[in-house]
């Protein structure tokens, strides 16, 4: 099967044509639904980690017009004078806030006139062209997971505005208890990676082979009634279970809890898009830094699984259950924001992967004890700012999605990276161990 018939599956290319200007539509209501807001949300900067949101909004539509109609269409540039305003590289977001950028009506009318013109490209283009840009439809899924990324952004900067009534909830299936908490993957070889995921981005490429002793990994992700038991040990007070740098940031910033806990005598409290709640018990952990899963992961005697050991543990599928779709709330995954949380520990047990190994995509992303290397083999494409400039040892990488991911963005290949101290991702971790 070739690339292009992996994502044409029996409809041809005008049926891809077709999935593509639906995907394109459902992103785009998605960002403008974020950023529904008065102008004051939109414009404001919430966080120094973080844009105004009417820079995303802006910025997605650039990027939009970057590849899709500079690129591929040949157009010229509709606002050549604020493409340097969006371009990540050349402004940090801490002053992305003092920089003249679009307002937010101004912002809507330059997406969607971008949008327009990238339609007719779609009605133009042969998505059987040998060029990797047009081939499979690449540089719309390229635009269609970019503005999904920076929808979930959307989403935690709202998390950290901590204004109620912004972002919608709904209902999850509920949890169950776990017959054994830990499963075990047998040594052998494994391929990790892709050469055939149409959409797939090139740091995930190409696929290869690699051989991992037996280990021990956690059947789901940590809960918030495992992590307490690490808190109300101690464990933020002990400098046994952490590395020396996380130590010193802990230490610094007063961390001694998830990010958006608070303790109320015996009950811990979270925060959760401007609404206090109690912490409920079965949900993965979320909104902690690498170095607490790390200190967590010593404390209970175990260990990160490698990115390896992690997408070994989804069994060489596209998913861990297969090949469907996952869709928002489906069978199998908690994708696409069906809720603003993760859902309980085994709530999704026709989501578990041929080894037994459940929640893996969705949820919460899961930290890795990886930094973020170029496979062997890795080839740039379409640019150097996607992946290769990050990769080194500086980002740890995250697995798997969080409730945040849209389904069209995550797969048990795809790869994510952040700085160790990052906790306003909705991050969490399970652990792993070897064999003895
Ligand atoms: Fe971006």
């Amino acid at each position: 099967m070739t690339d292009l018939d992996a994502v044409l599956g029996n409809a041809g290319p005008t049926g891809l044509k077709e999935r593509i200007a639906a995907e394109l539509a459902a992103v785009r209501e998605r960002s403008l639904a974020y950023t529904d807001a008065d102008d004051d949300m939109l414009v404001r900067q919430h966080s120094p980690l973080m844009s105004p949101l009417v820079w995303d909004l802006a910025h997605v539509g650039n990027y939009e017009e970057l590849w899709v109609l500079r690129e591929v269409g040949g157009i010229e540039p509709l606002r050549p004078e604020i493409d340097h305003l969006y371009d990540a590289f050349k402004h940090p977001r801490k002053d992305r806030p003092s920089l003249p950028l679009l307002g937010p009506a101004e912002a809507r009318k330059y997406i969607s006139g971008v949008r327009g013109r990238v339609l007719d490209v779609l009605d133009q283009v042969d998505l059987a062209a040998p060029d990797p840009l047009r081939s499979g439809g690449y540089v719309f899924g390229l635009v269609l997971q970019h503005e999904h990324q920076h929808d979930e952004t959307m989403l935690a900067t709202l998390q950290l505005s901590r204004r109620p009534g912004l972002v919608r909830d709904g209902e999850l299936p509920p949890g169950r208890p776990a017959a054994e908490p830990e499963v075990h993957i047998p040594a052998g070889v494994f391929t990790m990676g892709t050469d055939t995921v149409a959409w797939a981005y090139d740091n995930e490429r190409p696929a290869h082979r690699i051989y991992l002793p037996g280990y021990w990994i956690d059947r789901r992700p940590v809960t918030n009634a495992a992590y307490l038991e690490f808190v109300e040990d101690g464990g933020y007070r002990d400098p046994r279970w952490w590395l020396p740098q996380g130590w010193e940031w802990a230490e610094r910033n007063g961390v001694e809890a998830p990010l958006y806990w608070t303790r109320d005598g015996d009950t811990w409290w979270r925060v959760r898009f401007g609404r206090e709640e109690p912490v409920p018990p079965d949900e993965p952990v979320q909104h902690v830094s690498w170095y607490e899963a790390d200190a967590y992961a010593r404390w209970a005697g175990k260990r990160l699984p490698t990115e390896a050991e992690w997408e070994k543990a989804c069994g060489g599928r596209t998913y861990p259950w297969g090949e469907a779709d996952p869709g928002h709330l489906g069978r199998w995954a908690n994708l696409g924001h069906p809720a603003a949380r993760p859902s309980p520990a085994g709530a999704f047990p026709d989501g578990a992967s041929p080894y037994g190994v459940e929640q893996l995509i969705g949820d919460v992303w899961e930290w890795t004890d990886s930094w973020f290397q170029p496979y062997p083999g890795y080839r740039c494409f379409p640019y150097e700012e996607y992946s290769k400039v990050f990769f080194g040892e500086t980002y740890r990488v995250l697995r798997g999605g969080s409730w945040a991911t849209h389904p069209s963005a995550v797969r048990t290949t795809f790869r994510n990276w952040d700085y160790p101290i990052r906790r306003q991702i909705f991050a969490g971790f399970r652990c792993a161990r070897s064999e003895e």
